[in-house]
């Protein structure tokens, strides 16, 4: 079913932290754009996805969204609640009405009309006749704003599917409430793999995680001062100064299986994409043999 061409000058795919930050940037200059969002809501990753002690990994002046400041009361690390409801008040202030439920599937750059064509399926619609129904969507410019993390993926491992205890991936995961006195597994151990560690052993769960690489494990408060550096120093010397410091403060971690790679932990993440991890208390947790690391042994398929 083809229900006709929106004409705009810019289409946003996507209404998380980023397409948000476009389309207001795009209002204040009134330049005409439509956001597309396959989701119901914005920042879904935040709104559907998220755990429930969720507080923003990094202080506050490096999460809020321009043209608008976080209120002066948020806290330094900001909860997810207070995020979702800035977030809500961010895009009511600025007027998006993004198009829920269009799943961006197609976009393609027309030579000689020096235009962008996008096709979106209709997904989650409220009504049958529109579930699957394609629109299309023209625009001088694109924006693909659709996060780095915003797919699930569970990776294909040996006997998964014979396992007879419960599997979720970490966007299902709420709180550790109801795992008291469980064994639990994380596999990974990135930011949302260490933090729901630290929450299940917290609610009492027998907790292990799987580490596969090197990872850098670094403080809250020198991750933050890290990142103020930046701006003033080159990123080899903040980099340095990072594996230095927290070297000291964590210690050797090598025996509980964590090795730290010999890269520094901004300079993966600005050339492999590769996030440090900021410690909210795991590593404590690890040391008191509390939470246990299982080093990572066998190749996924
Ligand atoms: C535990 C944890 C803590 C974090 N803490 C911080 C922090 O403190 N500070 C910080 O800045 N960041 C933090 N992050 C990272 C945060 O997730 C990203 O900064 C933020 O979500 C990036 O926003 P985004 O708009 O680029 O992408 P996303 O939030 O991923 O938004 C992308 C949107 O695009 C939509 N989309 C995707 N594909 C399509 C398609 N084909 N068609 C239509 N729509 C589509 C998705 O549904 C989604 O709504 C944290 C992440 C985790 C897991
Ligand atoms: C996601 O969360 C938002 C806000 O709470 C809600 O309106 C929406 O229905 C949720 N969507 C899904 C698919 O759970």
């Amino acid at each position: 079913m083809n229900t006709g061409v929106t004409e705009t000058v810019v289409i946003i795919v996507g209404a998380g932290p980023s397409g948000l930050s476009t389309a207001a940037s795009l209002h204040r200059l009134s330049i005409p754009y439509v956001i597309l969002e396959r989701e119901d809501c914005i920042a879904s990753i935040f709104n559907n996805k998220s755990y429930d002690r969720l507080h923003l990994h990094l202080t506050k002046q490096f999460c809020q969204l321009p043209h608008m400041p976080f209120p002066a009361n948020f806290p330094s690390y900001v909860p997810i609640k207070d995020f979702l409801k800035y977030l809500d008040d961010y895009a009511s202030h600025f007027k998006i009405n993004p198009m829920f439920h269009n799943f961006v599937k197609f976009a393609k750059y027309d030579e000689d009309r020096k235009k962008w064509k996008v096709e979106a399926e209709i997904v989650g619609g409220r009504s049958a006749e529109e579930e699957g129904g394609v629109r299309w969507y023209e625009g001088k410019f694109l924006v693909v704003a659709t996060g780095e993390t915003s797919d699930v993926f569970i990776p294909a491992v040996d006997g998964l599917s014979e396992f007879k205890g419960e599997v979720i991936h970490s966007t299902e995961y709420k709180s550790g409430e109801r795992f008291e006195n469980k064994k639990v597994l994380v596999v990974g151990a990135g930011n949302s793999g260490m933090e729901i560690a630290f929450d299940l052993s917290n609610h009492g769960a027998k907790t292990s995680i799987v580490v596969r690489s090197p990872m850098h494990i670094l403080s809250r408060w020198s991750t933050n001062l890290g990142l103020m550096s930046l701006a003033s120093m080159p990123l080899h010397l903040v980099d340095s100064f990072l594996v230095f410091v927290n070297t000291i403060m964590y210690g050797d971690l090598t025996k509980y299986g964590i090795q730290r790679p010999k890269e520094g932990p901004f300079l993966m993440k600005v050339r492999d994409g590769k996030y440090p991890v900021i410690d909210v208390g795991t590593v404590k947790k690890i040391k008191s043999g509390v939470t246990e690391v299982k080093e990572h042994k066998r190749r996924w398929k």
